[in-house]
């Protein structure tokens, strides 16, 4: 095999390109991973689920110090120092950029650095930051190209007083007032984050709800808790018009039913109306694939319409996720090893980090009475576990949502502390197909959090005990 013919090359090295291209590696296949940024490891490591955890992290600690801290006996008056939090945030995601790199050459996968052009069946054209090209030939070629902001008309983003989420992550100071313009996983962790270091946050929504994907009754106790904690919101609200000056940013506001226009002022605005896929001079025309009318390249089980072509990750259709993306990665390469690929999307967990957190699997209320499936519902209260009582962390509750004849659990959600750390546990019975008594029997460590999840499940046949 020439050096320049690869079994399988990858064009983008997020979540999806680099999972994949480790795997093969892992394989024997020969692969080759391109990637034009500067850095391995895609929106996520670099300008999402990573930097934005670890502000998000960073800031909580900071509140807790600031309000908590006192009730527990310990006094501290904690002021913040918001270039060491992003020198923290930086250092972290340089150590997990670098570890893919790691992982690559563990696996002898080859980092191409440029941008990949699919150049016809087999072929991949890369062009470097120095103008260089090179030829690939390819057995397979793995779209991995990933996502961008979705653009609002009339809004421009210049990161400066109008910012994305990529803007919003290195703001040089905390800003006085922040409007965020949608009420997504994006304008509400990040909303949080500088509400917690001092900002005044106001969220404008299009919608009548907050996290559209969320079930109804989480996605309402959640509003209430960032209300309370001081976010405001303007729901069933629409952006006419932005406008930006050396000292801020305005917005022009109007219902969606109807009435009257309002400006809002604020020192900046965060736009969060969702991502888009991204295959930006990607030559999908050599291979005769055309993306949806939304931009997504379509799959069946994760092939393109074009022979040796495979798409992966938030360019393709389904939760834009990054353990989405990494699933879709393996399955993909197994595929292509000649081994058995299989993703389950209906266990693809969802969480949104704000305080207190949200966690879902499976079905919504909303999804299930849609399609008119019966089924019971066990639900049990943060303020009922012993170990959240002692840690004063009471707020939220478990819902289990359980088929009616057959008991098998149909979906999960829960809004609390940490809960993003106990999801797994239901994905994991999902996966297995259990009743809601499989869990509500089976015995969990007290005092836990992770009680309230059987507690839960318990609730489905009403024999729930209190803490
Ligand atoms: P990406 O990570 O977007 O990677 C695609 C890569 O391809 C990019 O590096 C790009 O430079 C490269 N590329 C594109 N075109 C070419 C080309 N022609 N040639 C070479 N390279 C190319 N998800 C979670 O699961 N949990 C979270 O907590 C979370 N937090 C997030 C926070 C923020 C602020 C944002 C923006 C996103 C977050 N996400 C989170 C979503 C997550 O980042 C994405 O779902 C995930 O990165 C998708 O992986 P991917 O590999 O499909 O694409
Ligand atoms: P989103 O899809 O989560 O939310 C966008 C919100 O904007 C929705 O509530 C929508 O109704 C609203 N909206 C749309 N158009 C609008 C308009 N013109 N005016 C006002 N509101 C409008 O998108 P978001 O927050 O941008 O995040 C993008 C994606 O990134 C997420 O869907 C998720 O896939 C991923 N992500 C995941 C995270 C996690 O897993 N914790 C964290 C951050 C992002």
């Amino acid at each position: 095999m020439a050096e320049t013919s690869y079994d399988v090359v990858i064009i983008g090295g997020g979540p999806g390109g680099y999972n994949a291209a480790i795997r093969a590696g892992q394989l024997g296949l020969k692969v080759a991973c391109v990637e034009m940024r500067a850095t391995l490891g895609g929106t996520c490591l670099n300008v999402g689920c990573m930097p934005s955890k670890a502000l998000l992290h960073a800031s909580e600690l900071f509140e807790i110090a600031a309000d908590d801290f006192a009730a527990l006996g310990i006094e501290a008056s904690p002021k913040l120092n918001l270039g060491q939090m992003m020198k923290q945030k930086d250092e972290s995601v340089t150590a997990l950029t670098k570890g893919v790199e790691f992982l690559f050459r563990k696996n002898k996968v080859d980092w191409i650095k440029g941008a990949g052009k699919i150049a016809g069946p087999g072929k991949v054209d890369v062009t470097g930051a120095d103008g260089k090209t090179m030829a690939l030939e390819a057995r397979n070629i793995v779209i991995a190209t990933g996502s961008e902001p979705t653009p609002l008309p009339g809004v421009t983003v210049d990161q400066q007083r109008i910012v994305d989420s990529t803007g919003a992550l290195a703001l040089p100071q905390v800003p006085e007032s922040l409007l965020v313009i949608g009420a997504g996983i994006i304008g509400l962790e990040l909303g949080s984050v500088w509400r917690r270091l001092g900002a005044k946050v106001t969220v404008v929504e299009f919608l009548d709800r907050i996290t559209p994907a969320a079930d109804g009754e989480i996605a309402k106790a959640l509003q209430r808790s960032l209300t309370k904690q001081g976010v405001e919101f303007r729901l069933g609200s629409k952006v006419t018009a932005a406008k930006t000056s050396k000292s801020g940013a305005s917005l022009t506001v109007e219902p969606v039913a109807g009435g009257a226009a309002e400006t809002l002022q604020a020192d900046h605005v965060l736009l969060a109306i969702g991502r888009r896929p991204y295959t930006k001079d990607l030559g999908l025309e050599s291979v005769g694939i055309t993306p949806d009318k939304r931009g997504f390249i379509e799959t069946d089980h994760l092939r393109t319409s074009a022979p040796g072509v495979w798409a992966i990750g938030d360019v393709t259709l389904g939760p834009m996720l990054a353990h989405k993306a990494e699933e879709d990665a393996v399955a993909c390469i197994e595929m292509i090893a000649g081994k058995y690929g299989h993703v389950d999307y209906n266990l693809v967990p969802s969480v949104i980090y704000t305080y207190p957190e949200v966690a879902w699997v499976g079905k919504t209320e909303e999804e299930l009475k849609a399609a008119g499936r019966a089924y019971k519902t066990g639900k049990f209260p943060f303020t009922a576990n012993s170990r959240a009582r002692i840690n004063h962390e009471t707020e939220g509750f478990v819902k289990v949502l359980a088929d009616a004849a057959s008991d098998e659990v149909l979906g999960v959600h829960m809004i609390g502390p940490d809960v993003s750390e106990m999801i797994g546990e239901y994905c994991v019975a999902m996966a297995f197909r259990a009743a809601s008594e499989d869990v509500a029997r089976t015995c969990h460590a007290h005092p836990t959090r992770s009680e309230a999840l059987k507690q839960a499940a318990m609730g489905v046949e009403g024999w729930t005990m209190q803490a």
